[in-house]
């Protein structure tokens, strides 16, 4: 389905369900991490970028505070009033919209209610932050409906916070910044403590390919809490060895050869991937930048080998994408992508062997694993904005 396809049909059944055509679409894309795993949370440094595929909401104002929406993906409606936003056990994608517009109006903003059609291409919990899209298109929506001072990394802040504090999922900032601040073209090299970031142009002899596992993620979110709380407690102990450190940010490489022996063995572990990733996120800019494939290939297999070994963030279905990989035609690096524990991988891969190696991959994996995976190749898509219905392109960012 091309995007005008796209919007005839949200603009179709909006029609249906409410009578009158939307006037107002934001969209809002996922996001692939280049380099970078688990350092947001460490006020470290992520090499990331937008993806094309988004969610959409196709909306129009309403003169209460009544916010009904459809989601084209689920088949499913939900509805919630501005005044008094609660969980919504039966339909909980919809904890993602009411979350964004709970904490603008903790914020102090005052909101108008809106029907709504949603459909989002990224994938559903793969780890393309599919949630993140989700909550950036609902802040973008009411940002411009509601005419809201805002930027767009304090949209990204107030997203992370709504997926912090109302559906309960203790994540960092890569996510919402991504996908607010991601532009055409180009990856971003964010400082999760500064909450910026630079574009690092992506090379046109590169292509991104997604490798989705589609090996389930039941244990992410409790092993995801249980990394996070590591790597606290590696800050607390390194802070009686050292002074001036704030977050595994504030270490380097050499100087956490000093503190390891000081920590138990799996503090270690955890604290050294961090420490090692963030100086590969700040590597990979550079080798980006120059194209040098030579130099991506080391550092993403070094990556890879700290996430199985250091992290321990691999499961088996990974291992086979990742021998899959590295033995498909035009391979260049491959890597973990988002949390881990299942979902999908990412590669470079030369751009005239994408289809063969998407092939090859596909047939490798399957035979190894026995599942079916997705492979399928990805380019950096503008940030959260709203789309012009004439032309659906994107307007602005
Ligand atoms: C998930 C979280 C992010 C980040 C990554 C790992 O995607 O939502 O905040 O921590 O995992 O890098």
């Amino acid at each position: 389905m091309d995007r005008v396809e796209r919007r005839n049909w949200l603009a179709a059944e909006f029609e249906a369900r409410y009578g009158a055509q939307p006037t107002l679409w934001a969209r809002a894309p996922g996001r692939v991490d280049l380099m970078g795993s688990h350092t947001d949370y460490n006020e470290g440094w992520i090499l990331t970028m937008t993806i094309d595929r988004d969610a959409w909401i196709a909306a129009r104002p309403r003169s209460d505070e009544v916010v009904q929406i459809h989601s084209l993906n689920l088949g499913e409606s939900g509805r919630f009033v501005l005044g008094a936003i609660e969980h919504s056990r039966q339909t909980p994608w919809l904890d993602y919209v009411s979350g964004v517009a709970k904490v603008l109006q903790e914020a102090g903003f005052t909101l108008c209610g809106f029907d709504g059609v949603l459909h989002t291409t990224v994938p559903l919990g793969g780890g393309l932050s599919s949630s993140a899209a989700l909550e950036m298109a609902t802040a973008r929506l009411l940002e411009r409906m509601c005419r809201l001072p805002l930027d767009s990394v304090t949209l990204a802040r107030l997203a992370q916070r709504a997926e912090n504090e109302f559906v309960g999922v203790g994540c960092g900032i890569l996510d919402q910044y991504t996908s607010a601040v991601g532009r055409a073209g180009c990856a971003l090299l964010l400082d999760a403590r500064q909450l910026s970031s630079r574009d690092v142009p992506i090379s046109s002899g590169l292509q991104v390919m997604v490798c989705d596992t589609r090996a389930q993620r039941t244990l992410s979110g409790t092993e995801y809490a249980e990394r996070r709380a590591q790597c606290e407690e590696g800050v607390r102990r390194i802070q009686r060895m050292a002074a001036g450190v704030s977050a595994l940010r504030d270490v380097g490489v050499e100087a956490f050869d000093t503190y390891a022996a000081g920590l138990p063995p799996v503090i270690a572990r955890r604290c050294r991937f961090i420490v090692e990733e963030n100086a590969r996120a700040l590597a990979m800019e550079t080798a980006l930048r120059q194209g040098d494939c030579a130099r991506l290939g080391q550092l993403w297999a070094a990556s890879y080998a700290g996430a199985c070994e250091l992290y321990e963030l691999c499961v088996p279905a990974m291992a086979q994408m990742m021998a899959a990989m590295r033995a498909a035609p035009g391979f260049i690096a491959g890597r973990q992508a988002g949390a881990g524990f299942g979902g999908c991988m990412v590669a470079l891969v030369h751009p005239a062997e994408s289809a063969l190696f998407a092939q090859h991959v596909q047939q490798q994996y399957h035979q190894s694993s026995g599942l079916h995976p997705a492979i399928y190749a990805v380019s950096p898509a503008p940030g959260a904005n709203l789309l012009d219905p004439h032309d659906v392109f994107p307007v602005d960012s």
